[in-house]
């Protein structure tokens, strides 16, 4: 039976689409990572399959459109209460803007306001020329994961350019729970705890390794910096870019202020 006192959540980083990159490899395991969402609290996902990168030669736009029709259709099939939009996870390509333009990527539940950006692993390169040509486009770009790279880990100062760009930054479930290890638990909770972070997501692949694990990452927060932090990362902030409306930085908790949410 539902918990009615849980929350509900809408995770905007997750790849739960069949067959399409290094998520599940069939419908069944797609429809299997998607009952573990609904079971951890979620209500919405936004499919973020890869593009560009070593996706560079698949997953367009269109055809990635028609896998979240398939899916939604398979899950309401299968009494599966969980919603997915269209979105992507974009590996950092001096190609995107125009990609944009041709409808070749896709931005976040395919609103064209914010895009996710996945960096390159293994180097360090200045995102900055890239977030403002995509501003002069009306979008806004949000950063996967910062905390499980290297550079930025051991130099968050880094980020700094990028959030004065109007970046946000997007904190992993997992890696605030210690599932990627030390460094990138102690820059997750870094980030989160400076006010650098507006959104955490679950960016679960499957139910082995990379399982969706929102509701203990909400609960750890609630507990370490408060629900209103909690809230904003995991649910408002999220709900807002589902719904293609303008998200909240935020702030430094040591304040106490967070950002009037209305
Ligand atoms: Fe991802």
């Amino acid at each position: 039976m539902e918990d009615s006192t849980r929350e509900s959540y809408v995770d905007i980083h997750c790849h739960c689409l069949p067959a399409v990159d290094d998520g599940p490899a069939s419908l069944q395991e797609s429809l299997t990572l998607c009952r573990a969402l609904r079971e951890d609290g979620i209500t919405d996902v936004i499919a973020t399959p890869h593009q560009l990168g070593r996706y560079n030669d698949s997953n367009e736009a269109a055809p990635i459109r028609e896998h979240v029709a398939i899916l939604n259709t398979e899950l309401e099939r299968n009494g599966v209460s969980l919603k997915i939009v269209p979105g992507g996870d974009v590996r950092v390509d001096e190609r995107i803007c125009q990609l944009i333009e041709e409808d070749k990527i896709l931005t976040l539940a395919d609103q064209r306001k914010i895009i996710l950006l996945e960096l390159p692993h293994e180097i360090y390169i200045d995102i900055e020329p890239l977030l403002i040509d995509l501003s002069a486009m009306g979008i806004q770009a949000i950063i996967s994961h910062p905390e499980r790279h290297p550079v930025l880990a051991r130099h968050p100062e880094r980020l700094l350019k990028w959030l004065d760009c109007s970046a946000y930054l997007q904190v992993t479930c997992a890696s605030l729970l210690g599932d990627f290890g030390p460094g990138p638990q102690t820059a997750a909770w870094h980030f989160l705890s400076m006010g650098w972070t507006s959104f955490v997501a679950t960016d679960a692949h499957n139910l082995s390794g990379r399982r969706p694990r929102m509701n203990a990452a909400f609960e750890q927060i609630s507990k370490r910096l408060g629900r209103a932090l909690a809230r904003l990362v995991c649910i408002e902030n999220p709900l807002r870019v589902l719904q293609g409306k303008d998200v909240f930085f935020a702030c430094d908790v040591n304040t106490g202020k967070y950002p009037e949410i209305g």
